[in-house]
């Protein structure tokens, strides 16, 4: 995509008026990027990206939420300049809130990850990689230069493989690990059940590429980060709490029967990028004379992916090629275990921070076991169905916490009033997925600018309307809560 000459935000974390870009008149909310995202989404990535777990009570209620409380706004207070921005992971953040980490964004757009990266770089904000991304992390990071990334860990049963990746981010600058907690089982999700979802052929997981499968032939093509490159559907479904039965995670093989062919998706093999680089340096210190090269199978092609079960007397992890629906979920993870060797493995680079809890308890047991910070989040309503919305969640967690860590929080945000409510009610700084996957849907980086100006925007002309010129005098006394019939209380 063309670079283009645009304003960067100023220290106070908006440019100047003069230098605005021009509104897209097609597109002056979140709710019509929404639509226009939808209108040019294939069936399968809209839905995978929209759809809660099942009946999406728990999605609809996250952004409802919102609609709880009104602002109180105070006005002759001179806000003739308004600072946005924060402090997070050590870095100057245009507006308090970041791009939670998405999985798949090639799905949405040819340059997927690196497209967000580079429209969170111009606009100065943070941005969350996951761990099952369609662009290596090594390359994420160096599309986003100097701006912050911090990475987001499904740790896997198979310790080596997230060691791998933990190194890699370290060396690559990554700023802090979110752990994602609120994964033991994958959440069940009807849509992408019935779409049998899988990564098309030309995708890939990126960053697993050479990893979790069986050594293969010297011309492996790499598919097998991709999610359904090496696996029938039927592993899909069944390891993933897409699947029809009822525990995914204790059942190698007990969900749906389908027809879709055992083989990988990848008609035309493609070189794996890691091996392509090895391959040419190989070539530059080689022998001139080489003997001809006899192709011999030592080893076999990479296997099935199978999700990990218990077999009613012992735990069998994961195995195959990485892919999402086999090896996200862990129902092994611990605080007793998980957080104490992440912390020595990630750390003292890379601070901890636990994404995906939603209770007092829980967030008094991170703290207690030292993470970094937590994000209150309930992964977008993909998880538990039913589960408290997120700004809900948000007072308990800030309370137990106490202000000893830092308490950030995601789901439902769609204007940025809504983040002026969550800093409202004590949090630090708010994540956004949806929003920004639907900006790259629609124009590739160009739509995720849009999508953070957007907000951006929505945000400042929040501030000054109520009254307040900083960040950190968001409290409390700006909010009310709306009862069921409409009576207004102080908080
Ligand atoms: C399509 C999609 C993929 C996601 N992938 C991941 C992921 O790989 N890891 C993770 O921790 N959270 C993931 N999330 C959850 C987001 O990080 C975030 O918690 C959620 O999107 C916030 O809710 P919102 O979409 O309403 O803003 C995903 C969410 C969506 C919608």
């Amino acid at each position: 995509m063309a670079s283009k000459t645009k304003a960067e935000p100023t220290a106070s974390g908006s440019p100047p008026a003069n230098q605005a870009t021009p509104h897209d008149l097609n597109c002056l909310t979140i709710a019509e990027l929404e639509a226009l995202a939808n209108e040019r989404m294939d069936k399968q990535t809209r839905d995978y990206y929209n759809e809660g777990a099942d009946a999406g009570t728990t999605l609809s209620e996250n952004i409802s939420a919102y609609s709880k409380y009104r602002i109180r706004p105070r006005v002759l207070r001179d806000i003739s300049q308004i600072d946005t921005t924060v402090d997070v992971f050590g870095h100057k953040n245009s507006s308090p809130f970041g791009v939670a980490p998405t999985a798949m964004q090639k799905l949405a757009h040819s340059d997927g990850e690196l497209a967000t990266a580079r429209a969170c770089k111009s606009k100065g904000i943070v941005m969350g990689l996951s761990s099952f991304s369609t662009s290596t992390l090594e390359d994420v990071a160096e599309a986003s230069e100097a701006n912050p990334n911090v990475l987001q860990l499904y740790l896997f049963e198979d310790r080596a493989h997230s060691t791998k990746l933990i190194d890699r981010a370290k060396k690559a600058g990554y700023k802090a690990v979110l752990l994602t907690v609120d994964t033991p089982m994958l959440g069940r999700r009807n849509l992408e059940i019935r779409n049998q979802f899988k990564l098309p052929a030309h995708l890939s997981i990126a960053n697993f590429v050479d990893q979790g499968e069986d050594e293969g032939e010297d011309d492996n093509d790499g598919a097998s980060g991709s999610t359904a490159s090496t696996q029938t559907t039927t592993t899909n479904a069944s390891s993933s709490s897409s699947s029809l039965s009822t525990d995914n995670t204790d059942s190698p093989n007990n969900g749906t029967t389908t027809t879709t062919a055992d083989k990988p998706l990848r008609s035309t093999p493609r070189q794996n990028p890691h091996k392509r680089r090895a391959n040419t340096s190989s070539k530059r210190n080689s022998n001139p004379n080489p003997k001809p090269k006899t192709k011999t199978k030592t080893k076999t092609k990479p296997k099935q992916s199978v999700a990990g079960y218990h077999d009613g007397h012992k735990r069998h992890p994961p195995t195959g090629p990485i892919t999402f629906h086999t090896h996200a979920a862990n129902p092994t993870l611990s605080w007793e275990e998980s957080i104490p060797w992440l912390k020595s493995r990630a750390g003292p680079e890379m601070p901890v921070w636990v994404k995906g809890v939603a209770t007092a308890e829980d967030a008094t047991l991170a703290v207690h076991h030292g993470v970094d910070g937590i994000v209150v989040s309930n992964h977008g309503g993909r998880q538990l169905n039913g589960a408290l919305a997120t700004l809900d969640a948000l007072p308990e967690v800030v309370a137990a916490v106490n202000r000893e860590v830092p308490v950030h929080v995601d789901g439902g945000i769609r204007h940025g009033s809504d983040v002026f409510k969550a800093l409202a009610l004590g949090a630090d700084f708010c994540w956004v997925g949806r929003p920004v996957l639907w900006g790259l849907a629609y124009k590739g980086r160009d739509g995720v600018e849009l999508c953070l100006r957007l907000l951006m925007d929505e945000f400042r002309l929040c501030m000054g309307l109520a009254g307040v010129t900083s960040v950190k005098e968001i409290s409390k006394e700006y909010l009310c809560r709306v009862d069921r019939d409409g009576f207004v209380s102080k908080l």
